[in-house]
């Protein structure tokens, strides 16, 4: 069986590497926040160009953070993507406001900028695009309508470390911006963890604020805290994981190079279109297909295990429910929930499992009765 993804091999050839890391956070005792983060933060702001990150304890808090640090506040509005994970959203309501979302774009899966304007009113206090599957939005277009409304953009980039728009890393053109080291993650912790990446530093500082309990000075909580802090293991084990980010981001390019050569043969299948501005890090290769859940367990029994992300939007989640949505609101991100098939895709696949893989969708996808492709 091909797994759609399998952690075993990078995590044994960085065994002894890790080892060594952690061995490190115990003799230092730095077992929350301590040395091993604070190290880490000045890496990833270093690889990013950013001026400040803030870890904490998981891409959700790093939301949910960044929308505190914008100055997101109950009763306010942020507009977002409805084809997302849920803790997009959740993080808008953690913060007690109220998630608007506009549909996605089929270029790109995220925020479709045509559509952001008509979704800004006078409560709007944040965008946040997601770059989903680690494609970068279109953001040129999203930050000058946020611009010339006065809202800032806070990026969801918990599927985009490395990812490149126009050259720069996603990550650094909100005001203050977000991402997951869950495991699964192109950076993955060997746990959970999550950071908030900003040039501002006094967003910076009151996030640090808030992840350790609002304390500044001992004993003294100058308002509702938190215990958001990453763990010193997390902190050790990305710092060595970071140095090779780049080569497994390569990597996947050269996956996705290869599927999409290959899967042009295959009956029905829609890819997503290759945008010249955009350097995506693949943290997932999703394909699309009307009969796809046939399709998936027909590449099942080939020996070729997927994914769906998502199979449903956020707007039609029986907890949003309560925001009045109904199916057809968002035809996009619809299509999109219900064609999405995210094939196996990791650095440590071979040349030859991606040919295994693209043999069986094509003969699988000659089985199937023939139907229009999406579009
Ligand atoms: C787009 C998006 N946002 C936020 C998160 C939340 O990250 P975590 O699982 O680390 O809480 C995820 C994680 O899956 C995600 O994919």
């Amino acid at each position: 069986m091909i797994p759609f993804l399998s952690l075993k091999k990078q995590t044994a050839a960085l065994r002894e590497e890790v080892l060594a890391a952690l061995e490190n956070v115990i003799d230092t005792q730095g077992f929350a926040n301590g040395p091993a983060v604070a190290r880490f933060e000045k890496e990833l702001a270093a690889y990013l160009g950013c001026r400040e990150v803030v870890c904490v304890n998981s891409g959700t808090t790093s939301v949910h953070a960044a929308l505190l640090g914008a100055g997101v506040a109950p009763g306010d509005e942020v507009v977002t993507a409805p084809h997302t994970w849920i803790s997009t959203a959740w993080a808008i309501s953690y913060a007690g406001a109220r998630p608007v979302f506009v549909d996605v774009d089929r270029a790109t899966c995220g925020m479709d900028p045509s559509k952001l304007a008509e979704a800004i009113g006078p409560k709007t206090k944040a965008i946040l695009p997601v770059h989903l599957y680690g494609q970068p939005v279109d953001l040129d277009p999203i930050v000058e309508i946020a611009g010339e409304r006065g809202v800032p953009v806070i990026e969801d980039c918990a599927q985009s470390i490395g990812a490149k728009y126009k050259g720069l890393q996603t990550g650094t053109f909100g005001l203050v911006n977000a991402t997951s080291f869950y495991p699964g993650k192109n950076l993955g912790a060997f746990g959970e963890g999550g950071a908030v990446m900003t040039d501002d530093v006094a967003i910076a500082d009151r996030v640090r604020s808030l992840r350790d309990h609002a304390q500044q000075g001992r004993h003294n909580h100058v308002e509702l805290g938190f215990n958001w802090r990453m763990d010193g293991f997390q902190g050790a084990v990305l710092s060595v994981k970071l140095r090779y980010l780049d080569a497994w981001n390569a990597r996947r390019r050269a996956i996705a190079a290869r599927y999409f050569e290959g899967l042009k043969l295959a009956d029905g299948l829609s890819l997503l279109p290759r945008n010249e501005w955009s350097e995506p890090i693949w943290h997932i290769f999703p394909v699309f297909h009307a009969q796809r859940d046939e399709l998936r367990a027909r590449l099942e029994a080939r020996g070729v295990q997927t994914g769906v992300h998502y199979p449903r939007p956020v707007h039609l989640q029986p907890a949003y429910a309560f925001l009045g949505y109904k199916p057809g609101d968002f035809p996009v991100a619809e299509e999109l929930a219900a064609t999405e098939i995210s094939l196996p895709m990791f650095p440590e696949l071979s040349d030859a499992d991606v040919d295994q893989v693209i043999d069986a969708v094509i003969e699988v996808s000659r089985q199937l009765p023939r139907s229009r492709a999406v579009s």
